[in-house]
């Protein structure tokens, strides 16, 4: 190529790079695959090799640089970065805005912003021309440490700033964070190599900038939010809110959380809104940042010890803490999955008291390497369920690895693990916790009864199957704590109407029949249309409903030959429930109609069902198996085969979060 053309190409992926990069980082919002940006940076790698005398320091290939040896270097601010005095009740944050109007010495309006209080490190960003020049942490608030080659590997910070009228001289803050996933994966990692974990985070963060060799920073999944300016002459900005404005314009990701409020009371809702709402986020919030927006009020309101009276931060309780592990107890669910899960000495996290946590299984375990005994460090993110993140070394004394019983807690039957699967299974069909986790299951869109109330029904032995469910009478409910006549009566009656509203074949999904969850039950339900014709079907006949193979077929056919199963049927259709397909297959009008999904793994915050169930009520399918066709495949963790065969048939791959933006129609 000629140097001239080579020039105008380097000169264009950069561009691209640049702009695609903004597109998936600050944006979120990607126009190209990774495969796709990764051709691109391949081909501008190659050309700069080729002709080193065309490489920028703003070249996006120029993110990881030289180690650093000895010390960071100390750096000066141009304007000292504060710290924020907090509030942790509502009467503070209005004392606050009480004062701020005292203060002001007027009666005119106030208006406040509000931001999510990252749980991150905050830094300092100086652009020269639009240049990143220098980026620092905050240090005692005057001097910081230049960190600038580990923040330039950070790929949502921009090297240069976009667009026009680029002051000579700015200062960018904001806050480096990892978010949760990324700190998961990363701990994963860690734990393999049998490395020290970060108990959150943020410490996770912090020790990612704090890297001598910056390309361990780059592999870290660091992110940025920018929420303010420090030195910036003569922009003419006359607001926090301008701002925040002014830097989104100018290629820099601001929180898509932060609010302008006129009163205090918004803001106090706000606050509370988001204490429970955080568990939501990718990335760990321990509060809400309230600034007054106009900057001539924050001028004469000035500060404190370099504390500004114009800000606050609501602050809560934190979402991790450490606690003792005290026991690890295995659960077994409806279909004999073993599941472990982990009694813990009771500890507050994030508000909530918190003495249980979810443990996966006997690999996840082991991989993190909890023990009994151990201090463990326990979080509540991303869902309700609380996690055990892993142990705070060293071990407890005399502890040992965990290892799955060898026999089931329940029934004693031998425990086995399915070639190819994590969980291990009790096989027996007839053990006592398929029965209760049955009823379990069976009642949680009955409202009024719930697990609680099953199983001290089944303890009791008043409900152990579930035609008992249907014989349930008001008396009897009564003599539960919690229930007296009218809910007592509410909840018999609601069982009652349960027989009308459950579908034939959300009647057959709650069977427990091998392997039939909502989806085969649905094409089971839509194949034969009676329970009748599915009892006489053969292996071979069940086989030509749609995504249903022979292991399948096999097992559903062995569970209709037999005779107990056989009379569980008769009772509960003598009792008035549906076995028959009605009006509800037909498909509904939706957002999603005419799309396929098929869903792998598990989810978080669905079990497989419910997400196939909101997907159809949006007039999605929901299939087993991936096609070409398929529009896309949610996949929770530990999914199987389907990945494999989705990416090799290029069929767009959905996690959890992508799933409920696609359910809440984004
Ligand atoms: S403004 C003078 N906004 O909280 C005000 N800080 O104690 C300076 N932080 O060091 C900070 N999210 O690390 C501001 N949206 C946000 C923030 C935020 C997190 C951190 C920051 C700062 C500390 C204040």
């Amino acid at each position: 190529m000629a140097t001239k053309t080579v020039d105008k190409r380097v000169e264009e992926l950069r561009e691209q790079l640049d702009h695609h990069l903004y597109r998936y980082h600050v944006l979120d919002d990607p126009e190209i695959s990774d495969a796709e940006y990764d051709r691109l940076f391949d081909e501008l790698k190659a050309l700069e090799d080729e002709h080193p005398e065309l490489i920028a320091p703003d070249s996006p290939t120029q993110r990881v640089g030289a180690p650093v040896s000895g010390r960071f270097q100390k750096v000066q601010h141009l304007t000292p970065m504060g710290s924020l005095e907090k509030v942790t009740t509502d009467e503070a944050l209005e004392k606050w805005a009480g004062d701020v109007r005292k203060r002001l010495e007027s009666d005119e309006p106030v208006a406040f912003v509000t931001e999510p209080k990252i749980d991150g490190l905050a830094i300092n960003l100086t652009y020269e021309g639009g240049q990143l020049a220098r980026g620092a942490t905050r240090g005692d608030g005057y001097q910081g440490e230049d960190v600038t080659v580990n923040l330039r590997t950070i790929p949502s910070i921009p090297l240069k700033m976009r667009g026009d009228g680029l002051p000579p001289v700015a200062e960018v803050r904001g806050e480096v964070y990892m978010p949760i996933s990324g700190f998961r994966e990363l701990n994963e990692r860690v734990a393999e190599l049998g490395q020290k974990l970060a108990p959150n985070p943020r410490n996770a963060a912090a020790g990612s900038l704090r890297q001598k060799d910056s390309s361990i920073t780059a592999s870290r999944p660091l992110a940025v939010w920018m929420y303010g300016l420090g030195a910036a002459e003569e922009l003419g900005l006359a607001t926090h809110w301008e701002a925040l404005e002014w830097l989104r314009e100018h290629g820099f990701r601001t929180n898509p959380f932060s609010e302008r409020h006129d009163s205090i009371e918004s803001v106090a809702e706000v606050c509370r809104l988001w204490e429970t709402k955080r568990i939501e986020l990718d990335y760990e919030i321990d509060g809400i940042v309230i600034k007054v927006d106009s900057y001539d009020q924050q001028r004469r309101l000035s500060e404190l010890h370099g504390r500004p009276r114009w800000a606050r931060a609501y602050k809560w309780a934190p979402m991790t803490a450490q606690t003792k592990l005290l026991q690890i107890h295995i659960r077994v669910g409806r279909t004999g999955a073993l599941n472990p899960w982990a009694q813990l000495e009771p500890v507050e996290v994030g508000g909530v008291t918190v003495s249980n946590a979810t443990l996966h299984n006997e690999d996840d375990i082991n991989r993190k390497d909890i023990r009994v005994g151990d201090t463990v460090i326990v979080q509540r993110a991303g869902d309700v369920i609380p996690q055990v993140v892993g142990p705070v070394l060293p071990h407890a004394k005399g502890s040992r690895r965990f290892r799955m019983p060898k026999n089931c807690p329940l029934c004693g039957a031998e425990i086995v693990r399915p070639a190819g699967e994590a969980m291990h299974r009790c096989p027996n069909p007839k053990c006592e916790s398929r029965g209760l986790e049955t009823l379990i299951n069976w009642v949680w869109d009955i409202d009024g009864v719930g697990e609680q109330a099953i199983r001290r029904l089944w303890r009791e032995g008043i409900v152990t199957s579930l035609p008992d469910l249907y014989r349930l009478t008001k008396e009897q409910l009564m003599e539960l704590d919690g229930y007296a006549e009218i809910s007592a009566g509410n909840a018999v009656s609601a069982i009652e109407q349960s027989k009308q509203t459950m579908t034939f074949h959300r009647v057959l999904a709650g069977l427990n029949i091998p392997d039939t969850g909502w989806v085969t039950a649905r094409n089971l339900a839509a194949h034969f249309g009676s329970i009748d014709k599915l009892m006489q079907a053969t292996q071979e006949e069940i086989q030509e409903a749609e995504g249903i193979g022979p292991g399948r077929a096999e097992g559903i056919a062995e569970w209709f030959s037999d005779e107990e199963n056989l009379k569980l049927v008769r009772e509960l259709r003598d009792l008035g429930l549906r076995f028959e397909t009605g009006d509800e297959l037909k498909p509904v009008e939706g957002p999603l109609s005419g799309q396929t999904y098929v869903i792998t793994g598990t989810l978080e915050s669905f079990t497989r069902d419910e997400a196939a169930q909101a997907l159809e009520a949006k007039g999605a399918k929901v299939s087993n198996s991936v096609s070409k066709k398929t529009a896309g495949l949610i996949v929770g963790e530990e999914p199987g085969s389907k990945l494999k065969k989705a990416q090799d048939a290029g069929v767009p791959v959905l996690d959890e979060k992508a799933l409920q933006r696609l359910l809440a129609g984004s």
